[in-house]
């Protein structure tokens, strides 16, 4: 039986094809992944900020993610690049990714969502590590970490419940 293609877009399909800043950066500043391996929906940010201006000067990521995952994280390391940490964590959304990628079948929105999670939770990261908490962000997880997090333990449900048996046992 033949799957149907999903009606994504030609920006879609070309980031998907040729995905920009893709890869590690091996002396990122920052580092976050969002995701379950166990599913295959998996992103990893990597950040390189300037700590003086706290500009992000280069962002790339690596996704085990479907195409809307990889297209919508390939336009968000171009949309926050020289933007700083704060005008990233209030300006960039899901919903804007989306509008930006000229708009995901509803299926994929969650997509978009992991990949805005993974970012947030980047930066979040950022200023846990340095003990540091700005004023302009909120002690409470956003939209997008909070569903980053539901999947996450949505994933880590399933795979243990299809775990075989014996392996279940400590
Ligand atoms: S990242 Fe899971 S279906 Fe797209």
């Amino acid at each position: 039986m033949s799957r149907i293609p999903l009606p994504y877009n030609p920006k879609v399909m070309d980031l998907f094809r040729n995905p920009k800043n893709l890869g590690k950066i091996e002396d990122a500043t920052v580092v976050a992944v969002a995701g379950n391996p166990a599913c295959g929906d998996m992103i990893t940010f990597y950040l390189k900020i300037n700590e003086q201006t706290l500009v992000i000067e280069k962002a790339q990521f690596e996704s085990y993610g479907c195409a809307a995952n990889i297209a919508t994280s390939s336009i968000v390391t171009e949309m926050i690049k020289n933007l700083t940490l704060e005008a990233v964590w209030t300006d960039i959304t899901w919903e804007k990714v989306t509008q930006e990628i000229g708009g995901l079948p509803s299926v994929k929105f969650h997509c978009g969502v992991l990949a805005v999670g993974a970012l947030k939770r980047a930066i979040r990261k950022y200023f846990k590590d340095r003990n540091s908490e700005p004023a302009w962000m909120p002690k409470e997880n956003t939209f997008e970490e909070k569903q980053a997090l539901e999947e996450e333990e949505l994933a880590n449900m399933l795979s243990k419940r299809l775990k075989p048996e014996e392996e279940k046992s400590p």
